[in-house]
């Protein structure tokens, strides 16, 4: 078959009429194929040449290299172009505003009593120690009798103890975490070493400085030859690691009626004296009571207000901040979450 100028021509007008009405990248790349790649009609025109007689050859080689040069060029246009579109549309379509606010469900965070509590615990487990729990609806016995607190004692008032009706189902709501030592005695033999934080009750307003519902974090140690000054100790190395390594405590003696002798601690913090809590060796009545032998073992115990501490360690001046969990306020100690 011979070629006309006038096929070339044809094959022209096809191919610029296929590249501009190809609209996208995906269309133009058949338009290649087809009108402008090694298949094409044009490149397969350009292949004949070869065949030609040579003296038609030149004239129709002019015909056909400028009718290729104009499809290719015009194709080259065209993708310039249709380049030039894709990217001004992903710029659009995929663009980051990267000053939108993150829709992120903030973390929520442990309570600075609870951060407290894991403080010690830890503190206590790295000694030894394990972690004991009662239930804060205690009997009366174990909550009172069992430690030696007598019925006519005033901590067994109305005023004082939460009575749980009926009266004669003789629970209370623990006025302290000391039923927890004697729980422990009941359960377990000697040597024992314990660590006991839980929550307490006593009919108290809720004021600047007192809330019914409060903290207490209790020790008990019961082991042979355990004498004060292993309390001593162990309360200082307690009072640093809470308080910071400067920290001095001090024994003043007070009653108890669980302990004897008994005696209040104090720790010496930003230059003044703050009574921590109560301490003492295990009343030999008690050991009694929870069937260890008083001439074999001996024990400590000791038992502290967790708010109070976390006041005095951060400067809290109002009980309401503790009790009421508002994040502005809970928040400055972090989230404890470990
Ligand atoms: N349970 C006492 C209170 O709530 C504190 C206390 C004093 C605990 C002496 C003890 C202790 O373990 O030995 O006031």
């Amino acid at each position: 078959m011979t070629l006309t100028s006038a096929d070339i021509d044809g094959m022209v007008g096809a191919a610029l009429s296929a590249i501009s009405s190809a609209t996208d990248l995906d269309q133009l790349k058949e338009v290649r194929i087809e009108h402008v790649g090694d298949r094409s009609p044009i490149a397969k025109a350009n292949q004949s040449l070869g065949q030609m007689d040579p003296s038609a050859r030149a004239e129709f080689g002019k015909i056909v290299g400028k009718a290729k040069g104009a499809i290719v060029a015009t194709f080259e246009a065209r993708q310039v172009e249709l380049e030039a579109e894709r990217d001004a549309r992903v710029l659009i379509e995929e663009r980051v505003d990267v000053s939108i606010t993150a829709n992120r469900t903030p973390k929520g965070g442990l309570h600075p009593l609870t951060i407290l509590t894991n403080e010690i615990c830890d503190l206590f487990l790295g000694l030894g120690y394990r972690i004991a729990e009662g239930p804060e609806l205690e009997a009366e016995w174990l909550n009172f009798d069992s430690l030696n607190i007598p019925a006519d004692h005033p901590a067994r008032t109305m005023q004082d103890t939460f009575f749980i009706e009926p009266l004669e189902s003789h629970l209370v709501l623990r006025t302290h975490t000391s039923p927890v030592q004697m729980r422990t005695m009941l359960e377990e033999k000697p040597p024992i070493y314990v660590i006991c934080p839980g929550r307490t009750y006593r009919a108290d307003e809720l004021d600047a400085t007192h809330t019914p519902v409060f903290s207490q974090v209790e020790g008990l140690v019961i082991d042979r030859n355990i004498t004060m000054a292993d309390l001593k100790g162990t309360l200082d190395y307690f009072a640093r690691s809470i308080f910071g390594p400067d920290v001095k405590t001090r024994l003043r003696p007070s009653f108890f009626p669980f302990t004897e002798p008994s005696a209040e601690v104090d720790f010496f913090f930003n230059g003044r004296w703050v009574e921590w809590g109560g301490c003492g060796m295990v009343n030999p009545k008690v050991l009694r009571a929870a069937g260890i032998d008083p001439e074999e073992f001996s024990g400590f115990a000791f038992g502290m207000g967790l708010e109070r501490t976390l006041m005095v360690r951060h400067g809290i001046t109002d009980m309401h901040d503790i009790v009421e969990g508002d994040i502005r306020f809970t928040q400055n100690f972090g989230s404890g979450l470990r």
